[in-house]
């Protein structure tokens, strides 16, 4: 039987009853998107489901929004917390424009025990997906203190607010970049960790952190994923990913110079010992991806306690030269790119063994490097400068 529905209504009464600074701003936002359903009516056909209530940490996020669609069609009920520091309001619109219902959103630093306390004494969510934090590598190389800072703080504050509020599942959006330049490929659960920049320590230390939390009470139960590359966006082109500028990623540098906003991509690296010369990665669908969490917290449900830990990737190897041969064929357009030195700290090859996701939660990533493209290129073109156009 699903559990009663809870409006987003009710979230800001206490909100606004409370006086908060930092939720009043997220009364507003919700006001303002003064459209569509603010309730978390049932998707028909999901009766028999286990319905899930779910706050999404960084919901807002380029992960984070389409974790929202794939929640919200899977019948789930879904509230946001983002401090929106990387992201924008806006593409919760277009979840709700996708998916005929809004998730509420609360505009909130996890770091702020009084945001999370709130969010979840109104929630009472049943499970936390984790994607809050800051994710660039080049700036953590320049500023690590401010990545361990955040990143730790961040998912500290959520822990003791699970705790505090008994919510003992969550699932944490790890990253290969733990795994720095691993001597096998592919690259196993199993294999050696060693972070190359403070972005990946700062992720190897939270996955610690939470592995102890989890091991000093057995009520707690804990997924760690750890995400190869992922790219590509909603196959409606409405959410994506929309970088700060100039993007630090492959797949929406090429994208905008696909738009005209760059003329031609940096190729970094082209000596490497790969069969063209450029590096090897895993790109996964952001939709795959997004399908990994579900069958992650289905997991918990099931699991008794203790970390689990599962790469999420295709298992394939695509170079940057093949990369943009698929770009190329999806758009149509040429993409000129120009031989540029390898970018510091960057690894020749790394690429998932996905085994362990398909053996224990039964899935696998589908969608292809043409689709990831495809999907990618409907949002930009859509969109060629971000949520902004
Ligand atoms: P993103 O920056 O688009 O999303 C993160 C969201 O968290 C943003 O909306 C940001 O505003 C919010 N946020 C940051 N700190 C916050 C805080 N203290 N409180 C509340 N909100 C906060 O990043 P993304 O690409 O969606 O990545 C999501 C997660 O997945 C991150 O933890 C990232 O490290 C991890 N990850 C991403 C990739 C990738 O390539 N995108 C790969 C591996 C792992
Ligand atoms: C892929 C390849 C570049 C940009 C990063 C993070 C990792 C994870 C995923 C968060 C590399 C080449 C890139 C460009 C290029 N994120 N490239 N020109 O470095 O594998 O992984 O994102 O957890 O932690 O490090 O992905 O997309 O930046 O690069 O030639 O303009 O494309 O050299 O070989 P990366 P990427």
């Amino acid at each position: 039987m699903a559990t009663p529905p809870f409006g987003c209504f009710d979230v800001i009464r206490v909100m606004a009853a409370l006086r908060i600074r930092a939720l009043s701003i997220a009364v507003m936002t919700s006001l303002g998107m003064a459209k569509g359903s603010y309730g978390f009516n049932m998707v028909a056909g999901v009766h028999d489901r286990h319905v899930e209530k779910v706050l999404v940490t960084g919901g807002a996020g380029f992960v984070g929004s389409h974790m929202c669609v794939a929640l919200l069609e899977a019948g789930h009920e879904v509230a946001v917390i983002d401090s929106l520091e990387n992201s924008s309001s806006v593409a919760l619109d277009a979840v709700a424009e996708i998916t005929g219902q809004r998730p509420v959103l609360v505009v909130g630093d996890c770091r702020h025990r009084s945001a999370l306390d709130q969010v979840m004494s109104c929630m009472r969510p049943s499970v936390v997906l984790h994607f809050a934090g800051l994710k660039s590598v080049a700036e953590s190389v320049v500023d690590p203190l401010r990545y361990y800072r955040h990143n730790f703080q961040t998912t500290a504050q959520l822990l003791a607010a699970m705790k505090r509020n008994e919510v003992f599942r969550i699932v944490f959006s790890s990253s290969a970049t733990v795994y720095g330049d691993p001597e096998v490929l592919p690259v196993s659960e199993t294999v050696q960790t060693q972070p190359a920049n403070p972005y990946g320590a700062t992720k190897l230390l939270v996955e610690q952190m939470i592995a102890d939390v989890v091991r000093a009470d057995s009520r707690w139960s804990a997924v760690l994923l750890r995400y190869f590359n992922p790219v590509g966006a909603h196959r409606s082109g409405l959410i994506g990913e929309d970088p700060t500028h100039p993007p630090a990623n492959l797949m929406p540098y090429l994208l905008q110079v696909a738009v005209g906003r760059y003329d031609a991509l940096p190729l970094c690296g082209t000596d490497y010992p790969t069969p063209d010369g450029t590096a090897l990665r895993d790109y996964i669908h952001v939709m795959d991806l997004a399908e990994g969490h579900l069958a992650a917290m289905e997991y918990l449900q099931g699991a008794s306690s203790g970390t689990y830990t599962f790469n999420l990737g295709t298992g394939r190897a695509t170079s940057v030269l093949e990369l943009i041969g698929v770009m190329r064929e999806v758009t149509g357009l040429e993409l000129p790119y120009v031989q540029h030195e390898r970018r510091s700290g960057d690894v020749a090859a790394l690429w998932a063994d996905p085994s362990k996701a398909k053996r224990e939660l039964g899935w696998v990533a589908n969608r292809s490097l043409a689709d990831m493209c495809r999907d990618g290129w409907a949002w930009q073109s859509k969109h060629p400068n971000g949520y902004c156009s």
